[in-house]
């Protein structure tokens, strides 16, 4: 008798100590950084990457280049140094065929993924210019009636509009971001996504998910950051076969999934390509011994995370869970509070085939690679941090700031764009940090430092 309840009270005991266990285990989870592994990639032709980037029809339909030439003045840049009609368009658009003959202009990956800094066009470099903050007052009952002219007097043109006439006017309305500078590109997918059948991927006039409300703002990260990576986007949910999201711009017009096969096989040229792109060179003179304390600073609290750099460099592809990054939280919810959309995609087409890819989301943010940091401002995944000074100490980062988009001018010192703190935000001008997705605060890592010890890391930071 004595000895069953010894038993008893025995395993009881036993099952508490493992619960207690495994509740660590899982409490664990949530605190400690995460790595990333590799996962397989397609190889292909940087050269021909390049070309069909900068001239290849991933898009298909476009505004008709006869109606587009009416109301677009002629590029005198042509910054990509192109030929024929597509030296006449901006570097963000592509002259191609549609598959009715017409010609049509499209827009390419460039409005997003490369910007005009101090008179050049870098390739990679996200724009931070976009002008999302007004989008919905671009679908206005002008270009309804343009529309209905164009259907009138040139069917065939309308023909080849059509596609991509039906996503613009399904998306704009929603993207409104709350400041110039920040992109909505999430919102666009999400609502793309909703109107596509996950398997043959056709246009569904209502949409088949829920599209959450709001819009979550981000910043767009350099391509040449990617090389190192083992896994895309800021929230590192992004596994498998990266062409297969370079590709994803392709469901603003893609016909069915014969189309998306088509797009598919020039994707690993793409990242080829992608991975070719270096970061541009700090381009004015750097203290060295100063940079060599700097370096020294950073290895010891900022590599675990960050990695090192130069030619025995290595980076740890490390997510980081959120309560220890601490950074504005609305992207990795979104990504965790919409599971429709990780569901689509993880069985949609984009998820099959030779190169599968799949989303996998986490409560947190991968600690990205810092190679040409002094370039990327601003900072963090929101862009809501203006210069490298403040990132580094987060007493210095303004609630409410602008800066000059017509005439942006680059601070060398602080690193980043010049800018000017006010007491009161206005929509659209001011880059409110009070706004849900907007806040500036988590990464403290620099706080703990001395102003002699941080202006060194920045040094330092202006070499990679
Ligand atoms: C409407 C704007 C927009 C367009 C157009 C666009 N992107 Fe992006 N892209 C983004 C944004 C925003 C992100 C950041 C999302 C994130 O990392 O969570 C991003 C991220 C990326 C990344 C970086 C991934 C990483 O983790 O480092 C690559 C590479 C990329 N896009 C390639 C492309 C290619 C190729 C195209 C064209 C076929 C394209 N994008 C078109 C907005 C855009
Ligand atoms: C515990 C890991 C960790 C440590 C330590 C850390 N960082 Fe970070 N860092 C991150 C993560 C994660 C992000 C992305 C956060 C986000 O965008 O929300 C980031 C972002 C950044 C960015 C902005 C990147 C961009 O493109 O906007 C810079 C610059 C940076 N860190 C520099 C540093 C420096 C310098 C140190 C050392 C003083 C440091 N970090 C220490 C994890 C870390």
């Amino acid at each position: 008798m004595y000895r069953k309840q010894h038993t008893i009270i025995l395993s009881l005991a036993v099952i508490v100590l493992l619960c207690l266990a495994f509740t660590s285990i899982l409490n664990d989870e949530g605190k400690k950084p995460v790595h990333i592994p590799p996962s397989v990639q397609r190889n292909g032709d940087s050269k021909k990457g390049y070309t069909y980037l900068t001239t290849g029809d991933y898009l298909k339909s476009g505004i008709p280049y006869s109606y587009y030439k009416l109301f677009n003045p002629k590029d005198h840049h042509n910054y990509l140094n192109r030929s024929g009609k597509n030296a006449l368009v901006s570097y963000a658009y592509n002259v191609v065929t549609a598959p009715n003959k017409v010609t049509v202009v499209v827009p390419t990956c460039l409005q997003c993924h490369a910007q005009v800094f101090d008179g050049k066009l870098y390739v990679g470099l996200g724009n931070t210019f976009h002008d999302f903050s007004n989008i919905a007052a671009a679908n206005n009952p002008v270009s309804d009636f343009m529309a209905n002219v164009m259907q009138t007097i040139t069917p065939k043109q309308y023909a080849a509009a059509l596609p991509i006439f039906n996503s613009f006017d399904t998306v704009l309305p929603s993207m409104q971001t709350e400041v110039r500078g920040v992109s909505s590109a999430y919102k666009l997918a999400t609502i793309l996504v909703a109107h596509r059948d996950p398997q043959t991927l056709v246009w569904l006039k209502k949409p088949i998910l829920d599209i959450p409300k709001g819009v979550i703002p981000t910043d767009i990260p350099a391509w040449w950051l990617l090389k190192k990576k083992n896994a895309m986007f800021y929230n590192g949910f992004g596994r498998g076969d990266f062409g297969k999201f370079l590709m994803l711009s392709n469901i603003l017009t893609v016909k069915d999934t014969a189309e998306a096969e088509e797009v598919n096989s020039h994707f690993g040229d793409v990242l080829a390509y992608i991975k070719s792109i270096n970061p541009p060179k700090y381009p004015k003179s750097i203290d060295e011994t100063l940079s060599t304390q700097g370096k020294a600073i950073f290895v010891n609290n900022c590599s675990r995370c960050h990695g090192t750099y130069g030619s025995n460099g290595s980076y740890p592809n490390l997510l980081i869970p959120a309560s220890i990054i601490k950074t504005d939280s609305l992207l990795y919810k979104g990504n965790q509070q919409n599971p429709q959309f990780i569901e689509w995609f993880n069985k949609s087409w984009f998820a099959q085939g030779d190169n599968p890819a799949r989303l996998q989301p986490f409560e947190g943010y991968i600690a990205p690679p810092l190679d040409g940091i002094w370039i990327t401002a601003p900072y963090l995944h929101n862009g809501s941090v203006p210069n490298l000074e403040s990132l580094l100490n987060s007493k210095e980062r303004p609630t409410y700031w602008k800066r000059n988009f017509k005439k942006p001018s680059y601070d060398y010192e602080r690193i980043g764009w010049a800018y000017h703190a006010v007491d009161k935000p206005e929509r659209r001008t001011t880059y409110n940090t009070t706004l849900p997705g907007y806040s500036n605060s988590g990464h403290t890592f620099g706080d703990k430092l001395t102003d002699a010890e941080r202006k060194a890391v920045i040094e330092y930071l202006k070499t990679l």
